[in-house]
């Protein structure tokens, strides 16, 4: 995460860093908003799901911004996570994650605000919480970087795919 991360302005001035967040810093400037919503896909991941920790970093996002489009608590189907994270499928880890990911219920939420996808990225920190920054979400919450307690889509694409796979097409219209 950058040095002037979010995790950062929010720290130093919450109420001013969410009213930037929604409004742009000069603020409401109603066109450029609408120019820049985005949609993605965050999950509570099992671990953090079984430490009821749902309300928690679901208010962390919140106040960082996001508003919440779509949630559902679910068991995922082992097809459905090896379709969801199809990319690392050649990897290692990959069964293992799958074990995990299918062990009890998840999360699945659909997040939107301006600039989503990167922005919840800083917002969560990197896979591993060793070296995630502070304030973040894994920092904060994560077990390890196999029980890292949240995902969110890396990309726009990802986003469409992601949002797409578990809350169906109607779910990416603004
Ligand atoms: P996530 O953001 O959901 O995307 C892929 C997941 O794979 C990642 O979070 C981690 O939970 C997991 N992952 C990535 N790299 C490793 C690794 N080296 N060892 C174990 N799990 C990993």
């Amino acid at each position: 995460m950058p040095a002037d991360g979010p995790a950062d302005r929010s720290r130093r001035d919450p109420a001013r860093f969410h009213r930037e967040s929604l409004n742009g810093p000069a603020g409401p400037n109603l066109k450029e908003h609408a120019l820049g919503i985005e949609r993605t896909l965050f999950i509570v991941k099992p671990d953090a799901v079984s430490r009821r920790l749902i309300g928690r970093i679901l208010a962390h996002v919140e106040e960082q911004g996001f508003r919440l489009v779509e949630a559902r608590l679910v068991n995922l189907t082992r097809e459905q996570c090896q379709e969801f994270y199809a990319e690392h499928a050649t990897k290692t880890f990959f069964n293992g994650l799958v074990d995990f990911m299918t062990s009890s219920p998840v999360m699945l939420t659909c997040l939107e605000r301006e600039n989503a996808v990167a922005y919840l990225r800083e917002v969560i920190g990197v896979t591993d919480p060793a070296e995630a920054a502070p304030g973040t979400i894994r920092k904060l919450y994560a077990e390890s970087k196999f029980r890292n307690s949240v995902h969110a889509s890396d990309s726009p694409a990802s986003a469409e795919r992601e949002v797409k796979l578990f809350f169906g097409v109607a779910a990416l219209a603004r």
